[in-house]
């Protein structure tokens, strides 16, 4: 298979006042195409720092990110948003969902940005992950669980080549957690890509490649 992403070298340092933090340091791995990879470390390690570098929306320090044969690093802000519509979906870490739009219409959001129909696939999503009955309801109704599955659904409904999802079953008990990771583990086979970020050390079961943050180096596991 292909390399569908290849981190070069990549460092991330925040200057605050005096102080610089390097959190990332001459960073580098590469991911095939139709996997599920999966990211584990302790909190405060880089591991929303490294997708956020992923889905530019902070920029690094040096070093190259390699997306689909092309140095993103590269592109200026309408070609990194373009990309990110049509090739990303981003699952924060904290829901982000709109408040004053209901969870289909949140869903629905990204498809419109790209001018697609999708409000059947959407109740799909919605169904699959057992929110279909909240779909018009408004999120702070829902639980922190609830909210991150309308999130996921969101991230998924342009069908990404590439799925980064920050710490996506958080808020989660451990049988819906189980079935998000065997889902991404489903995903992942037919043709999208997922970065998972995680504490959760049971997700390691689940994915195809498993790397440790620490340091400032992200490591095979
Ligand atoms: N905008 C910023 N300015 C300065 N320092 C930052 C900034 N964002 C993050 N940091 C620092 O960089 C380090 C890594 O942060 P990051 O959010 O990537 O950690 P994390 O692994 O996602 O942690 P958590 O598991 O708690 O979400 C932390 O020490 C954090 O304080
Ligand atoms: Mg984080």
């Amino acid at each position: 298979m292909a390399n569908i992403l290849e981190i070069i070298n990549l460092t991330k340092v925040y200057k605050e006042a005096q102080n610089e933090i390097c959190v990332l340091k001459n960073v580098s791995f590469s991911v095939e195409e139709g996997k599920f990879i999966v990211f584990i470390g302790p909190s405060g390690s880089g591991k929303t720092t490294l997708l956020n570098l992923i889905a530019l929306l902070d920029k690094a320090t040096s070093g190259g990110i390699i997306f689909k044969g092309q140095d993103i690093t590269k592109f200026d802000e309408n070609h990194a948003a373009k990309t990110r519509l049509t090739d990303m979906g981003f699952v924060f870490q904290f829901d982000a969902l709109l408040p004053e739009f209901t969870v289909l219409e949140n869903v629905l959001i990204p498809s419109l940005m790209a001018n697609k129909k999708a409000k059947t696939y959407a109740k799909h999503l919605l169904e699959k992950l057992g929110i279909l009955h909240l779909a018009n309801k408004f999120p702070p109704s829902l639980s922190g669980g609830e909210k991150q599955r309308a999130a996921l659904a969101r991230a998924l409904i342009n069908k990404p080549t590439l799925l980064l999802a920050d710490e996506p079953t958080g808020n989660l008990d451990t049988q819906r957690k189980e079935q998000i990771f065997k889902d991404f583990a489903q995903t992942s086979k037919e043709g999208t890509t997922i970065l998972m970020v995680t504490h959760d050390i049971h997700a390691a079961n689940f994915a195809d490649l498993c790397y440790k943050i620490e340091n400032g180096q992200v490591l095979k596991m």
